[in-house]
């Protein structure tokens, strides 16, 4: 790739480390070719040019993989260490990975197309605290113990008392738009549960999980624990979710490829994680101040140029206010600077790869076609990379597709409402429920309010607030278990159950 316009900005590693010819396979704390030898493109989205080669596992590394991680998980040095040596060496990956933050913002930057200095303070940062605060839960796992009756043998006597056991082989599928920070919410309590992890990073996003094998492997952990193979979905993804010696998958990605897992996982019995896809609103009440909420619900749709999961992207306003507020984001995005993600003016970037940009150019005239008002944007950007304008469409009937779908790029529709009775049954009316934000300042309004909406988070007078300790994840088809929190630890452990006799 022609770097040469940024390479004054970018860290010697960065440079280093885009420069290596092909990118290898991490199996049992080697790296290592592709078995086929087949390697894939990865490319800059904001300039469409290749950086490097890739290699692209398929059945026979899966296995090696999966069996590298079955092996370091039923014997060997992993099992045997101590929990606060998981800690221990969760808080030494921490410390890497806040090390190498602006490397890894970099790469991420030239990988996605978002911007780097976000890259650093968001995706790093959240990467780097969520490997501290799950690592804090290694040394917190507890079962209980319990007086029991046993109501058939009423003269014996029994000790009893749970233990909380690693799950096992741990298969996790992770999408482009979050890279490292996803496979983060994946490692994290895996391994701080002391399960074994095959990883399969998104082949259109797959540097930043390679520098962190890279990290991995300084940090000290066994070989074995942590096996990276990039791949595509079909050679290298579904092998994984279909192989007998995983234990357990979790997955992040569409709610399409998340049902076929889940049909997968059900074969074999392996647990499932699901984080999938939404279609979140943005529910905006008469009392609040227009220009506050037009700002935060722009913020709330265009945030990494809308390919969030739990992005803002069905806009309801209370009528009076409506035009007033539709008015203001239009400014809002219109007034958007788009540019490469180490153009400082840049206020947002490229969508990952041209089938995202095709895929959501293809939604806007949908909704053109179905008559939607174009207040904002409404198409490519022009030049080269894959740029799609901030869009608002306005005046879209509920159940158009637009309204319906997920466009996952920086679309917006918005819709005027009456009631909040009303506003609830459309929060809750398309197939989605994976988060929803209400901007009022009326207390007993959000009380009313909250209770009603049928998603895993609600956000009031704020939008994609995340945190390691608080649980993220859907209600109905935006998927099934949350990542984060204590929630997402007691989905790498078992409870086994002893009785003793005594
Ligand atoms: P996808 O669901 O196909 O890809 C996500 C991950 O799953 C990637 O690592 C991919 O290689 C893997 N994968 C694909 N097919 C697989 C299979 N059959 N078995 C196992 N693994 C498989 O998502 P894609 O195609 O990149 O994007 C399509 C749409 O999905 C987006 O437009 C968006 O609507 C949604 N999406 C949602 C995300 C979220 O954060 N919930 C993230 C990415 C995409
Ligand atoms: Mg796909």
């Amino acid at each position: 790739m022609d770097l040469s316009n940024i390479r004054h900005l970018l860290t010697q590693q960065t440079t280093d480390f885009l420069a290596k010819r092909e990118h290898q396979l991490l199996i049992d704390g080697q790296w290592r070719p592709a078995a086929s030898g087949k390697t894939f493109a990865t490319v800059n989205p904001a300039t469409e040019e290749v950086i490097t080669q890739i290699a692209a596992a398929g059945p026979e590394d899966v296995d090696l993989a999966v069996k590298a991680a079955r092996k370091a998980f039923d014997g060997g040095a992993w099992p045997a260490m101590k929990p606060a040596e998981r800690q221990r060496l969760l808080l030494k990956l921490a410390d890497l990975v806040e090390a190498h933050a602006q490397t890894l913002a970099e790469i991420e930057s030239v990988d996605n197309g978002k911007s780097a200095g976000i890259a650093r303070a968001v995706d790093m940062a959240l990467t780097v605290d969520f490997f501290r605060y799950m690592a804090g839960w290694a040394t917190k796992i507890e079962g209980s113990t319990t007086a029991v009756s046993v109501p058939f043998a009423p003269q014996a006597q029994f000790a009893t008392y749970t233990l909380r056991e690693a799950v096992g082989v741990v298969a996790a599928i992770v999408p482009w738009n979050f890279p490292l920070l996803v496979a983060a919410w994946k490692l994290g309590p895996a391994l701080a549960a002391g399960c074994t992890v095959v990883l399969k990073p998104a082949e259109q996003t797959p540097l930043t999980a390679l520098y962190l094998g890279e990290l991995i492997g300084q940090a000290g952990f066994p070989p074995g624990v942590v096996n990276i193979l990039t791949g595509d979905g079909l050679e290298a993804g579904a092998p994984l979710t279909k192989h007998p010696l995983v234990d357990k998958i979790s997955f992040t990605g569409s709610t399409e490829v998340g049902k076929i897992i889940g049909h997968a996982s059900v074969d074999n019995m392996t647990r499932f994680t699901l984080e999938l896809g939404g279609k979140s609103p943005v529910i905006v009440l008469d009392d609040c101040d227009p220009a506050t909420a037009a700002a935060g619900a722009a913020n709330a749709i265009f945030f990494n140029h809308g390919q969030v999961c739990c992005a803002g992207s069905r806009l309801y306003v209370q009528k009076k206010m409506f035009d007033n507020v539709v008015s203001e984001i239009g400014k809002i995005a219109s007034g958007m600077t788009l540019g490469h993600g180490f153009d400082a003016a840049a206020q947002m970037g490229p969508l990952v790869s041209q089938e995202q940009m095709d895929r959501v150019c293809g939604y806007i005239d949908i909704g053109r076609s179905q008559g939607a008002e174009v207040v904002a944007g409404g198409g490519r950007h022009s030049g080269k990379g894959y740029f799609v304008q901030p869009t608002v469409l306005a005046n879209v009937d509920h159940n158009k597709r637009v309204v319906q779908e997920e466009i996952f790029g920086p679309v917006l529709t918005a819709m005027p409402y009456d009631s909040i009775d009303e506003v609830a049954a459309w929060a809750n009316d398309t197939p989605y429920g994976l988060g929803a934000s209400i901007w009022s300042n009326n207390l007993s309004k959000v009380h009313r309010l909250v209770p009603k909406i049928k998603a895993g988070t609600v956000w009031v007078n704020c939008h994609s607030a995340l945190d390691p300790a608080m649980p993220f994840g859907g209600y109905k088809q935006s998927g099934i278990g949350r990542d984060m929190g204590r929630a997402s630890l007691d989905a790498y452990l078992e409870t086994k159950s002893v009785f003793i006799a005594i």
